[in-house]
């Protein structure tokens, strides 16, 4: 007796760069595993890239070539449009709103895209009876959206927390390890290939606030709110905070959190101090970490790669092949009609604070500094003076819980002592 086979699921492919290329090359290699785990092939059809004639390190011939990545979208011999061009406007916005116009589920890696234009995209998709998959977008090869969206679907979450960023973790833990000024180790990331092309949406902490915002709407059913994540980069995190942090049994992260306060949904992705034997603080270079806390679970932690041409293609080719299986969830793991309006937290909740800053070397001017914290209600838990540096003091205060706001009010105040020399670097200390 014959059996009706299912047909292979048909993926159009826009971007043929570092993940593009490391999806042809999974579903080259793995094209029986593939089939024996979705029940059904997964065959590339066409493939779309700005340049036709540029070298890649796969056999692209069976492909079809389109020069317009809308034109691929809309093409009617795909059932999936695969998006890792990169942008959150332009031919990856436009070919993804073709896509879903007509008729074809999207899978993508872009993190921009969403968390821009995220509920816009997941509104359309499931009024079309569309899926938008976007695993490869957070944490790279770690698969935190499915762990959120169906393994801890019972949960109410309490807090997301992590590393996202592996370029930031990269250049913190080698300025510890190296004992490298954060200049030079900014430049050996270039060298190696790590910055994106505009650096900024590494070490500004973007792209790791793209991340969490998408990870916030999933745990706490909201809609994504990209423009309210508090954002700070690392800029600023001198070899001197890294080691005075290393001192006191921390280390520096960029950190991403969010979570559900009574004063409204709290998301930040900052520099921020971890106790050095934690599992973030034992982070080392440019790996991901993500801490989900659910009520019934507890915690999970979840650490892997977040980039590179085999982890991200292993989390795109996941999604691919939860829809050859016929999986279909909606994009937020809720439909996105369901999906709340965030109220921002106006205040993140208190948290002790690492102050460092440079003193003139006279009498008072630590009494000035210590003035100043108590007129803004911030009580002085540690406080010392590292020496001279001729007529300058090095002067490190770890404060009592205080808000965001009441250090900046502090720092505002140390202006006006006279006794300041350049910027304080103010950095919260997280419990984790
Ligand atoms: P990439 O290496 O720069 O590749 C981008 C690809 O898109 C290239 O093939 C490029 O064509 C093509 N492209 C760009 N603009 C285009 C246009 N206007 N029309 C047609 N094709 C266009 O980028 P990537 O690192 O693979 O990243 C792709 C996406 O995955 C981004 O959203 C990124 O944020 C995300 N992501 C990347 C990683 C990673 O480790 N790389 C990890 C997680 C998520 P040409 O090759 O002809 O220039
Ligand atoms: N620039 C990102 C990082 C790439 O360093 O983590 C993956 O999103």
């Amino acid at each position: 007796m014959s059996q009706t086979q299912t047909p292979a699921l048909r993926i159009g492919l826009a971007g043929l760069g570092t993940v593009g290329i490391g999806v042809v090359k999974i579903v080259q290699r793995h094209a029986a595993l593939i089939a024996a785990r979705t029940g059904r092939g997964v065959e590339i059809v066409a493939v779309s890239a700005r340049d036709p004639k540029k070298q890649r390190d796969a056999d692209l011939s069976g492909y079809a070539w389109e020069t317009d990545p809308v034109a691929l979208a809309r093409r009617p011999d795909i059932d999936v449009f695969v998006e890792v061009m990169g942008g959150h406007e332009g031919p990856a916005r436009l070919a993804t709103e073709a896509a879903i116009a007509s008729g074809k589920d999207v899978v993508t890696a872009n993190k921009a895209l969403l968390a821009h234009h995220g509920l816009g995209l997941a509104l359309a998709a499931e009024a079309a009876g569309r899926v938008i998959r976007f695993e490869a977008a957070v944490a790279g090869g770690i698969p935190v959206i499915k762990a959120l969206t169906e393994g801890l679907a019972a949960n109410q979450m309490r807090r997301v927390m992590g590393v996202m960023n592996g370029t930031c973790n990269y250049i913190l833990t080698r300025m510890q390890s190296a004992g490298l000024p954060y200049e030079a180790v900014f430049e050996e990331a270039r060298q190696l290939g790590y910055l994106e092309a505009d650096p900024n949406l590494d070490v500004g902490g973007i792209d790791a606030g793209h991340k969490l915002s998408l990870l916030s709407a999933i745990a706490f059913g909201t809609r994504v709110s990209f423009d309210a994540v508090e954002l700070e980069g690392i800029g600023a995190i001198s070899i001197d905070d890294i080691n005075l942090a290393a001192d006191m049994g921390y280390r520096i992260k960029l950190l991403g959190v969010a979570q559900m306060t009574g004063r409204g949904l709290e998301q930040r992705m900052t520099p921020c101090l971890v106790p050095a034997d934690s599992p973030l603080g034992q982070l080392q270079g440019g790996t991901n970490m993500v801490v989900l806390e659910g009520d019934a679970v507890g915690q999970i932690v979840l650490r892997g790669p977040g980039a590179g041409e085999g982890p991200t293609a292993s989390a795109v080719m996941a999604d691919v092949m939860d829809l050859a299986r016929g999986i279909r969830l909606p994009t937020f793991g809720q439909p996105a009609v369901t999906l709340a309006t965030p109220i921002a937290a106006k205040t993140a909740t208190p948290a002790a604070w690492y102050l460092r800053m440079t003193l003139l070397d006279k009498p008072g001017a630590l009494a000035k500094i210590a003035t100043c914290l108590g007129e803004a209600g911030v009580s002085i838990d540690q406080m010392r003076q590292y020496g001279h540096q001729g007529a300058n003091a090095p002067v490190l205060i770890v404060t009592h819980k205080a808000t965001r706001d009441d250090i900046d009010h502090a720092v505002a105040r140390f202006a006006g002592t006279g006794v300041l020399v350049g910027a304080p670097v103010a950095l919260r200390i997280e419990e984790v």
